[in-house]
């Protein structure tokens, strides 16, 4: 059995499970496995954080889909083949669908952040409890909590994308049914909200991703995460964390 941290990152190919792949392989001799739905994309992916300078940690890729159970399966086999346990399980890979009638934005939207990623993790639980401190983490949004959506003091009160926000509030009930069924078990589950950074969520133009000029560094995402895996908010579990606290559900 590996004796390394192994870190699973879903969607690390881009924005922050990019940075936060990078981020912990320059701040640890972990083992990150970078979990891509495309391969091609996650070895250039790797190739380029390898090529980057101060490398600690070790990497590979591996394909996931989250929305494919025959993807998820052989990706689980794998890493129980090669690794034989999981100590931290990043469920970070999302999507904003536009330009799709409603049914088919929100069948898109719920594939891959509810059902992807729920599924998905569950699949991986087997491997997270051969762990001796294990940890879960579900990357959600502040535009997926209730409570802020309800009240007209808060900026995320006006905000947009319906889809989108109603996908993370279900994610962020998903997280909590996580947390209730595995805290017994001793795995750390947490939701996430990573902040509005720099990545290809809302499209690919220079103005989409800057988020016309608000977003920020991707890897002040990676370094909330990083505190998370590294145990610094252990009392926090079940909850659902930003980088200064918590939100409400
Ligand atoms: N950026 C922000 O401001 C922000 C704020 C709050 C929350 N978030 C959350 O942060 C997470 C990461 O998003 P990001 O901002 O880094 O966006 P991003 O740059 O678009 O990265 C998303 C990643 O998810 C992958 N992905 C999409 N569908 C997938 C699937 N079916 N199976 C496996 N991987 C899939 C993408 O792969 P491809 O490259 O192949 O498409 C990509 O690697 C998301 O859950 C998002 O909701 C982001």
């Amino acid at each position: 059995m590996a004796t390394s941290k192994i870190i699973v990152i879903t969607g690390a190919n881009s924005g922050i499970g990019y940075a936060t792949t990078k981020f912990i392989v320059s701040h640890s001799g972990y083992h990150v496995i970078m979990g891509c739905r495309d391969t091609k994309k996650g070895q250039a992916a790797l190739d380029e954080i390898k090529s980057s300078g101060d490398i600690k940690g070790t990497l590979s890729v591996l394909q996931l889909d989250v929305t494919d159970d025959s993807s998820i399966a052989a990706a689980v086999s794998q890493v129980e083949k090669e690794f034989g346990r999981v100590d931290a399980f990043l469920s970070n890979a999302g999507i904003t669908a536009h330009g799709y009638s409603a049914r088919e934005q929100l069948n898109k939207i719920f594939a891959t952040n509810v059902m992807g990623a729920y599924l998905t993790s569950q699949s991986f639980v087997p491997l997270l409890l051969k762990s001796e401190h294990p940890c879960l983490i579900q990357v959600s949004s502040g535009l997926g909590s209730l409570g802020l959506a309800a009240n007209p003091a808060d900026p995320h009160y006006n905000a947009p994308w319906e889809g989108y926000r109603m996908s993370k509030a279900s994610l962020n009930m998903a997280t909590l049914q996580q947390h209730k069924q595995l805290h017994c078990q001793n795995v750390r589950v947490f939701a996430y909200c990573p902040g509005l950074v720099r990545s290809n969520l809302r499209g690919k133009s220079e103005d989409a991703v800057s988020a016309g000029g608000a977003a920020g560094d991707p890897m002040t995402s990676a370094r909330g995460l990083f505190d998370i895996v590294e145990g610094k908010r252990d009392s926090e579990a079940g909850q659902f964390l930003n980088a200064n606290g918590t939100y409400p559900w």
